[in-house]
């Protein structure tokens, strides 16, 4: 399937788009996110997307992106040429100008000389996509082969120390390739290269705004909707939130949050979605406290996976149990008791065009086991998925303008099986107490010195371990605390956080001080690979 047709359905946005051919790059998202942040929709769609398809959309200009094959290698990924054909501008980037260069009758050889790093770049006075920039621009390399004949039309429009043509352009036809990545932030002017590309050369009208986005996701929520009803699993989390906070915009009553408590929540955490949601917006909520029967199921379970799973399915148990009463609800007061057709989720873009790489992407496999998998196809819901086209900015810009908290628009992600995934061994209803508290000891003390938001996530583990200390004339025998600090993009590489010492000696001073139970504070100094985020 191509990832044109597997956006297709509930595209609300019908205005004029850049679409980008992914070639396999890591950087592919990266580029969609620069041309948005030009207020340009841009979409990612598979290489093999056809000229056919690209000319059924409203597009302004293609971008190649790179990938890591060679042009002349065996499997290598090609373009339809019929898409040089369209009479919409073309930039190719890294493999993407080696493919421009190979199909319009240039040559592509492998080099020698591989660039890969930092680089200048001398840019052609004159070309469009350099305008208003200085004639050398630090530039990141990332390549083996290069174009060594330029195709028909073709001029080079710029160069580096190896390459003649680093940059090429045929202006009458509006084709450009850049040899380097314009995306990256190791290209610190390479956002007005892309903007100089969708403004000046496509001409695409900059109204790709948060604004607009909104107004047309709710015309679309009602349009999908009509009268019935939709549900919607609370977490807490941005995604879950901002969903709610916008089908509630677009329909009001017509939605029905669920908030499931697992018994694995953080501490406040039930009363902070309970205050945000019911008080202050209004939502229709209905609140499960399960807390009881996921603990008793997980009584005496220390193995991670068995613990996910009880999760995972007592999750989907108590939500059929909560669904079915609503719709008995409903038909208690009159309605038909069928109309929760409809199943709200907060899946973003990255969700969706993970699945079209063409370098089967290991990251969707990790995720998979992160959603709420199953629930539509056990109760035959069908989906509403108001944010699919965002990236997770976009997704927090949303959340700001519909008045949502910073609290839970910047909030950190939290996994779904919650502090089952932090307790090391068994979960006790004493594990539970210790950790929450020693946890809301690290979250208060991260915002107090302004370091929660810098990084992706701030928590405490509980270590099922104890040690000897002496605390006042007395011997103590108790538990150990793990403080788990990283930074990261997008959770699938971390690092750990240089936190200042004072910072951590007052959190692992308050925490052995104020959290009965516990004697002993480790911060944990890994990485992701080879270690991962959460300990479980
Ligand atoms: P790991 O531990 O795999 O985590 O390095 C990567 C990111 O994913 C989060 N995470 C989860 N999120 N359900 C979720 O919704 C889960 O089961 C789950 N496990 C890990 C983790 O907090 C980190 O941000």
């Amino acid at each position: 399937m191509s990832a044109a047709s597997h956006n297709a359905p509930s595209d609300s946005y019908t205005g004029p788009r850049i679409l980008i051919l992914d070639f396999g790059s890591q950087y592919t998202q990266v580029i969609a996110r620069r041309v948005r942040e030009c207020q340009v929709y841009s979409q990612i769609v598979s290489w093999k997307t056809s000229a056919k398809e690209i000319k059924s959309q409203p597009v302004k200009g293609i971008i190649l992106s790179g990938g890591p094959a060679s042009v002349y290698a065996k499997n290598a990924p090609h373009v339809d040429p019929a898409i040089f054909k369209l009479g919409v501008p073309v930039l190719g980037i890294c493999y993407g100008m080696q493919l421009m260069g190979h199909h319009l009758g240039g040559k592509v050889e492998h080099s020698t000389e591989r660039e890969y790093g930092a680089g200048k770049f001398v840019a052609r006075a004159g070309c469009p996509l350099f305008k208003s920039l200085p004639r050398t621009l630090d530039v990141w390399n990332s390549h083996g082969d290069k174009i060594t004949k330029l195709p028909p039309g073709f001029r080079s429009a710029g160069h580096t120390e190896n390459s003649p043509s680093a940059a090429i352009e045929h202006p009458e036809k509006h084709f450009y390739g850049l040899q380097f990545h314009p995306e990256v932030a190791h290209t610190p002017r390479g956002r007005e290269i892309l903007e100089n590309f969708v403004t000046r050369i496509c001409r695409c009208p900059q109204e790709w705004t948060m604004g607009s986005f909104i107004e047309n996701a709710c015309e679309e929520i009602r349009r999908q909707v009509g009268n019935e009803k939709v549900v919607l699993g609370l977490s807490g989390g941005v995604d879950s939130s901002v969903a709610a906070a916008l089908i509630h915009r677009a329909i009001g009553d017509q939605l029905t949050c669920i908030f499931v408590n697992n018994g694995l929540l953080r501490s406040r955490e039930a009363q902070v979605v309970q205050r945000v949601f019911g008080d202050h917006f209004h939502v229709k909520l209905k609140y499960v406290d399960a807390s009881e029967r996921f603990l008793s199921k997980l009584k005496g379970v220390t193995d991670p996976e068995r613990k996910r799973k009880i999760i995972g399915s007592e999750f989907v148990r108590v939500f059929e149990t909560a669904t079915r009463e609503l719709k008995a609800e409903e038909k208690k007061s009159g309605g038909r008791g069928s109309q929760y057709r409809f199943l709200a989720q907060g899946t973003l873009y990255p969700d969706v065009i993970e699945s079209v790489s063409i370098s089967g992407n290991p990251a969707a496999l990790i995720k998979s086991h992160h959603n709420v998998g199953g629930l539509p196809e056990r109760m035959k819901f069908e989906l509403v998925e108001p944010l699919r086209q965002l990236f997770k900015d976009e997704v927090r810009q949303v959340g700001l303008q519909l008045d949502l908290p910073r609290e839970i628009v910047h909030r950190q992600p939290f996994p779904g099986p919650g502090l089952a995934v932090r307790i090391l061994g068994e979960i006790t209803p004493e594990r539970l107490r210790i950790l929450r508290d020693a946890d809301s000891i690290v979250v208060a003390e991260m915002k107090a010195s302004d370091w929660y938001y810098r990084v992706w996530q701030s928590f405490a583990v509980l270590l099922p371990v104890r040690s000897v200390g002496v605390m006042g004339d007395e011997r103590t025998y108790e538990y150990t605390i793990a403080i788990r600090i990283v930074e990261s993009m997008d959770g699938m590489t971390a690092d750990w956080v240089r936190l200042p010492y004072d910072l951590l000696a007052r959190i692992s001073g308050r925490i052995i001080n104020e959290v009965k139970g516990v004697n002993r504070v480790c911060y944990d100094v890994s990485s992701k690979p080879p270690s991962t985020i959460e300990w479980e």
